[in-house]
C-alpha cells in the first residue's frame, strides 16, 4: 500500500449479499471500487453482529485492492492477531473502545498491518492529537456505528475541517464512513478526506448479475468527490 491523497472508493460489504461475499467483492473491484470496507460488529460495542476472523480469512482470496478491516469490537486487542492473519491490510479499532487505545494501535502496527483510529460522531479531536504520529488512518464516523443505511451527520464536517490542518503533512488517511452518496461525499472531499466509504449508495440497485450499476454508483460519488477538490 503507497500512500496518497487521491479519491478513494471503499464499498462496505455490509451493504452486499452475504451468501455470496466472494462475487460481490470481484464485482466491486472489477467496477472500480479502490478498497474493500469490512465492518466487524460484535453485538456490544455496536447494537448489531456481522462476522469475525474467519469470515475475513474466507474472502481474502477475492479482495485485489486493499481489505480495510473496521473493528465495532470491545475489546479489541485479543482479536488483532486473528484479523492481521486473516490478511487485513487496514485495522481500525475505535477510540471509544477501551481505555487503552494507545496499547491497541501499537499492536496492530506490531501485527504488521496499517493502523487506522476510528472515532464516532460524539468524540472531539482531542484524543486523537498524541496518537498521530502512530496511525495510517483516521475513520470518522458521520453516522453512529452500527448499521447501514442511515443518514449522514453534518456537524461532522467542521470536525474533518480542524482533522486535516492537524494531520499536516504527515501520511494519514482521512476515511469517512456512513452516509455517503453523490450529495455528502463532496463535502467531505472539499473538507480534506480522502478515503469514502459507502455501503448502500454503492450496492443500491445492483447485484453480481447487474454489476455495472455498482460502476455507476462508485463513478457518482467520486466524480461528486473530485468535482469538490
Ligand atoms: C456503520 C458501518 C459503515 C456502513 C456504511 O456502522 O461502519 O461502514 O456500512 O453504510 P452506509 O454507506 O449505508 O451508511
Ligand atoms: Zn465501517
Amino acid at each position: 500500500m503507497t500512500f496518497d491523497r487521491r479519491v478513494k472508493i471503499a464499498p462496505s460489504i455490509l451493504s452486499a449479499d452475504f451468501a455470496d461475499f466472494g462475487r460481490e467483492i470481484e464485482a466491486i473491484e472489477a467496477q472500480g471500487a479502490d478498497w474493500v470496507h469490512v465492518d466487524v460488529m460484535d453485538g456490544h460495542f455496536v447494537p448489531n453482529l456481522t462476522f469475525g476472523p474467519q469470515m475475513c480469512r474466507a474472502i481474502r482470496p477475492h479482495v485485489r485492492t486493499v481489505m480495510d478491516v473496521h473493528l465495532m469490537i470491545a475489546p479489541v486487542d485479543p482479536y488483532i492477531d486473528a484479523f492481521a492473519e486473516a490478511g487485513a491490510d487496514v485495522i481500525s479499532a475505535h477510540l471509544e473502545a477501551g481505555p487503552h487505545i494507545h496499547r491497541t494501535l501499537q499492536a496492530i502496527r506490531g501485527a504488521g498491518c496499517k493502523a487506522g483510529l476510528a472515532i464516532n460522531p460524539g468524540t472531539g479531536l482531542d484524543g486523537v492529537e498524541y496518537l498521530l504520529d502512530m496511525i495510517d488512518l483516521v475513520c470518522v464516523m458521520t453516522v453512529n456505528p452500527g448499521f447501514g443505511g442511515q443518514k449522514f451527520i453534518e456537524s461532522q464536517v467542521a470536525k474533518v475541517k480542524a482533522l486535516r490542518a492537524m494531520i499536516g503533512d504527515r501520511p494519514i488517511h482521512i476515511e469517512i464512513d456512513g452516509g455517503m452518496t453523490p450529495e455528502t461525499a463532496p463535502l467531505m472531499a472539499a473538507a480534506g478526506a480522502d478515503v469514502f466509504v459507502a455501503g448502500s449508495a454503492v450496492f443500491r440497485g445492483g447485484s453480481v448479475a447487474k454489476p455495472e450499476v455498482y460502476g455507476e454508483n462508485i463513478r457518482a460519488i467520486r466524480a461528486a468527490a473530485e468535482a469538490a477538490l
